[in-house]
């Protein structure tokens, strides 16, 4: 076996058995939202973009290969992170979206493959695409009314963003003024900081003994998101224009000629993009990127391939948070040698022991880093979970020298170990089989790969970071009460904050303690009346909110709306999973027959409802708000939303995974089979049985120009 073939966040999807990938996906949903944490929340990227682009693109390939183990708070769904405080937030109107990835060439023809069966093409049509080079800065969106920029906004989560206008009209790329644009024109692109002026900030941080930023990406968006738009002024910022989001009138017919217009409206377009006519071509014109890469003077992280006629492109449309019409053929990993200096266990909300490498900083790729995941006992030991050796079964010890990469944009990770400069004192590691933080035994259950705290609310680490997350952005959201304060409180004897409901009386308890919080370090009479408010603000949650601030394994934002939605109110969830502790009985059914909702998750959520100290705890909590009943999921406008569809017979203006990509995208649900629940037949040339069997029992049809007119495209 080869080094890294029995890694196992290294071996090969098609080995994993569905225990193991189910183990994988959550360890890669972790790892995934706490890069995204750090990547888009704080401008400091704990991972390198390889390193997060390869957990994304394993995360992809194990849902494909086990769509049922899809997790519900599945990182494929979501792009970026919420938008920080501080900023005025802006809803784009067209989503500013993510790319999919390519690494090997063999990726991108199978690009080209995709499309063209997508949307029906022989292999011998012909079919370009624009190749332009991926700038590794950060994504804007400028929108001009009547040619004048009237808001620029990051990307944020892809639907909201934050409104940086006053400080993208210091930036002299772009134009405050536009001659012969569309009545509303959004043009997309990239705020990046050039090598020069990237040093010369970094020079001048040092002058005045202020830390510096670790590359120009952050340094960008550093800039960018200031509160103060003189500090961006002062800050030399570069943008390049490379899409658009709303417009009034098409900019062109083709990405080339709209690029064009661009430029001609005064925008800077990289001059480095080109047109190719197939795979060949554009793996030619990577190459030629790549070896221009170290002279272009910015930092690039791929390149990006488009197909260029854009009538095609809006026929091949988006997935969830890609565009089926593009790529971003990313270049490969960096790696460098460091010595590990220590081994740190962390224990999570779930009580998870992770072991992290503590590293001799060093730079990969443009960022220092210091940390990296050791991901669990097995892999420290040098194999995978089922015994077979990894690194050929070398060992990783404290004191040696290891290999970092970082290959998506994440955690770090380890890839490698030197053993021919292994210190000799160097003893191998001994997992911890008792948690660190509070002494209970840790165990590791059969098929899990990863050791537990088994102190569930007696162990403070697992109850601080479950508290972290119940008033994190997604749960409660509370103004004031982030991590740092949550861990005072939780260490404070006097006004403890140790489980959920203790914020809910934290005003109280501060009142019968002669209200001496006001006195306290960091607070004032202004900031702790601002505190109480903002509490008081979220006595009132949604249920969906409250389901998914309580932290249950496995129950993610979505787990929690589908849940949510399903049950209504918490009285009726409450009983449901009470009753469903009977695993033969018509609640635990009625639980696991909920689309989306699979055992893993159901046994999760039972558990821990049903667990005496921590359903008191929960009950607690509950005597102190009011929970609002869901109210169901928000569907569109669309008239095929919440609708089942059927296709049959030929469909000639587009092929059938259009089709059904498009229903679904408009909230429509596509069924094979007409039944009593069906809702609409669309019904082509050749259409038989169902045809017949739908207008048997009433069900309303429409030919394809029909259903083009339904969901208004002519
Ligand atoms: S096109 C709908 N073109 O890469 C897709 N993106 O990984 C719109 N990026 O969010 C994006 N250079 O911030 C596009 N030439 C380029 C790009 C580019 C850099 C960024 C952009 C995007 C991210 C996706």
């Amino acid at each position: 076996m080869s080094a890294t073939a029995a890694d196992p966040a290294k071996r090969p999807v098609e080995d994993l058995s569905p225990d193991e990938a189910a183990a994988e996906l959550a360890r890669l949903a972790t790892a995934i939202e706490a890069a995204n944490l750090a990547y888009h929340g704080k401008d400091a990227p704990e991972i390198s973009d390889a390193a997060y682009d390869a957990l994304k693109l394993r995360n992809i390939a194990i849902e494909t290969r086990f769509p049922d183990l899809k997790r519900p708070d599945s990182p494929s769904e979501k792009v970026g992170a919420s938008p920080a405080e501080g900023f005025a937030q802006v809803r784009h109107t067209v989503r500013m979206l993510s790319l999919g990835n390519a690494f090997a060439d063999q990726d991108v023809t199978e690009f080209d493959t995709r499309i063209r069966r997508y949307l029906g093409l022989p292999p011998e049509a012909h079919l370009a695409y624009t190749a332009e080079p991926k700038i590794d800065g950060l994504s804007l969106s400028l929108r001009y009314d009547d040619g004048r920029l009237v808001s620029a906004a990051t990307r944020g989560d892809g639907e909201v963003g934050e409104n940086v206008t006053a400080n993208a009209r210091t930036i002299t790329d772009i134009p405050t003024r536009l001659e012969g644009a569309p009545d509303v024109l959004e043009v997309r692109g990239e705020v990046y900081m050039r090598h020069a002026d990237f040093a010369a900030l970094n020079a001048r941080a040092a002058e005045k003994g202020e830390k510096g930023f670790a590359n120009p990406r952050n340094a960008a968006a550093g800039s960018l998101r200031q509160l103060d738009p003189q500090v961006t002024r002062s800050r030399p910022l570069c943008f390049f224009a490379y899409a658009w989001g709303e417009v009034s009138d098409p900019l062109a017919e083709t990405q080339e000629a709209a690029l064009a217009r661009l430029a001609a409206l005064g925008f800077t377009v990289n001059p480095e993009t080109s047109l190719c006519d197939g795979p060949a071509a554009m793996l030619a014109r990577y190459r030629e990127i790549e070896a221009k890469r170290a002279t272009l003077g910015y930092d690039i992280d791929g390149v990006v391939y488009k197909v260029n006629d854009l009538g095609l492109q809006r026929r091949l449309g988006f997935r969830s948070t890609t565009p089926r019409w593009a790529i971003a053929h990313k270049f490969p990993a960096e790696l460098a040698w460091t010595r590990l200096e220590a081994i740190d266990i962390q224990v999570g909300r779930t009580g998870a022991l992770s072991p992290v490498a503590r590293l001799q900083p060093v730079t990969v790729g443009g960022v220092v880093v210091s940390n990296a995941t050791l991901h669990n006992e097995d892999y420290i030991a040098g194999r995978d979970s089922t015994g077979a050796p990894i690194r050929e079964g070398r060992d990783i010890r404290v004191g040696d020298w290891v290999q970092v990469y970082r290959a998506g944009d994440v955690i770090p990770k380890i890839r490698d170990v030197d053993i021919a400069r292994r210190p000799e004192t160097a003893e191998p590691y001994r997992f911890p089989d008792h948690c660190p933080e509070c002494g209970s035994a840790a165990i590791r259950e059969a098929g899990d790969s990863v050791r537990r705290c088994t102190g569930g609310l007696i162990c403070p680490a697992q109850a601080v970071e479950k508290l972290k997350h119940f008033v994190s952005r997604a749960a409660f959201d509370i103004d004031g009460l982030g991590a740092k304060q949550i861990e005072l409180f939780f260490a404070d004897d006097a006004l403890p904050i140790r489980e959920p409901a203790d914020i809910f009386t934290l005003e109280a308890r501060d009142a019968a303690n002669l209200a001496k919080l006001k006195n306290r370090d960091g607070f004032g009479e202004t900031s702790v009346k601002k505190l109480f408010q903002a509490i008081e603000d979220k006595r009132e949650i949604p249920l969906r909110r409250l389901i998914f601030a309580l932290g249950i394994r496995h129950v993610g934002e979505t787990g929690s709306a589908l849940l949510a939605a399903h049950y209504g109110t918490w009285d009726a969830f409450a009983e449901a999973m009470d009753a469903a502790r009977d695993l033969s009985g018509p609640a635990w059914e009625d639980l696991t027959a909920i689309d989306g909702v699979g055992t893993v998750l159901a046994t999760s959520v039972v558990t821990t409802m049903t667990q005496e100290a921590e359903r008191a705890s929960i009950d607690r909590l509950i005597s102190q708000i009011t929970v609002l009943p869901d109210e169901g999921r928000t569907v569109g406008d669309s008239p095929v939303a919440g609708k089942t569809i059927v296709f049959t017979g030929t469909l000639e203006k587009m092929t059938r995974a259009e089709a059904k990509a498009r229903a679904e995208a408009l909230g429509a649900k596509v069924a094979g089979s007409v039944s009593a629940k069906t809702d609409l037949l669309v019904a082509g040339p050749g259409a038989g049985s169902k045809a017949t069997k739908a207008a048997e029992l009433g069900i309303a049809t429409l030919d394809e120009d029909g259903w083009l007119a339904l969901i208004g495209e002519t």
